[in-house]
């Protein structure tokens, strides 16, 4: 008898990169989960299956075997599964086996924080199989853990969002903040299919910002304002300033060199068919790009981002966080 749990993907509406740094951003949680089985073993293996990936493996005694997949690749992949059910028994207090499933509908290396979403539902599962008592601060702190190995330096975002789900304003120091939104937020996201590192995207924005650093104080202060007037454009359901704060956005992220030539063609193909703002999502570099537009134009847009070489889907807000699917 094992433990299913889930948790979301997200989008990043405002902020990705900046919040780095301190600066606030708003992130979404969408209706695409990682899903998570966990049972116990005989043994004191970690067995882990990505179904998805196609990739199988194992840790025992501090040693790593792959069963399916390149055995670099799977033990770098499943590293951070292998953190979070490691921090679980700690907790529990005894080294028992487990097997890890991983089932997931959030596209890989494509800035929807589907790393995150993994290792929140990994946290959750295995907490509930082994009874251990975990509020929904330790799953998010143990998830941030998993992510340190996946991106270095991350903020938090992407953990907090899988954990809490929601619409929420995050800031490092402060924290997160439900938001108020008025309405439905009409995104369509088109997938690049260029799958890149957020880990290599969040040094590039380092060392530019270190080289130029009197001028990055002006676009870190503008990425701020940015978000704080995007807030009042939610509350007040102003989706013609939400727009066009998401293209000036998008312009201080491309003065960051984090959008690259897939991004850019999906960006203006959006925005040509009638998008009210349109930017990259996440690390950049590839990865996903986002869309606003009234609901008449959606399919305009979704068909445009398509036609420019993009997978595009809808995406829909959730407010459901990592939670137990059965038993
Ligand atoms: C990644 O989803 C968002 C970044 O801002 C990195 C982070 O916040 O950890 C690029």
């Amino acid at each position: 008898m094992g433990v299913v749990a889930s948790a979301p993907a997200k989008i990043i509406l405002l902020g990705e990169h900046f919040v780095v740094y301190g600066e606030p951003a708003i992130v979404l949680a969408i209706d695409k989960r990682a899903y998570a089985k966990v049972e116990s073993r005989n043994d004191k293996r970690l067995y882990i299956r990505s179904a998805n990936l196609n990739l199988a493996g194992y840790f025992e005694n501090k040693t790593f075997k792959a069963e399916q997949g390149d055995s670099k690749e799977v033990k770098l992949k499943f590293e951070p599964v292998r953190l979070v059910a490691e921090k679980v028994l700690e907790r529990y207090g005894e080294t028992v086996g487990l097997n890890i499933e991983i089932t997931s509908t959030v596209p890989v290396a494509a800035g929807l924080g589907s790393s995150a979403a993994v290792a929140a539902a990994v946290t959750a599962a295995a907490g509930a199989l082994l009874n251990v008592k975990m509020t929904r601060e330790d799953v998010f702190r143990i998830t941030y853990e998993a992510e340190k190995i996946v991106h270095g330096t991350p903020s938090g975002i992407d953990p907090a969002i899988s954990t809490f789900g929601g619409t929420l304003l995050f800031q490092m120091d402060t924290g997160f903040k439900p938001l108020e939104v008025s309405t439905e937020i009409p995104l369509i996201i088109g997938n690049t299919g260029v799958e890149r590192s957020t880990r290599f995207q969040v040094e590039k924005v380092r060392d530019i910002r270190e080289k130029y650093m009197r001028i990055m104080d002006h676009v870190f202060w503008a990425a701020r304002e940015i978000v704080l007037r995007a807030v009042d454009a939610l509350k007040e359901n102003d989706l013609d300033a939400l727009g066009e704060l998401m293209n000036i956005d998008h312009a201080l992220l491309c003065g960051l060199g984090v959008s690259d030539e897939s991004l850019e063609w999906l960006i203006n193909a959006a925005r040509k068919a009638g998008a009210l703002g349109a930017k990259l999502t996440g690390g950049g570099g590839g990865g996903c790009m986002i869309a606003l537009a009234r609901n008449a134009r959606l399919q305009q847009v979704l068909e445009a981002i398509q036609r420019a070489g993009g997978v595009p889907f809808m995406a829909k807000k959730t407010d459901e966080g990592v939670k137990i699917e059965c038993p």
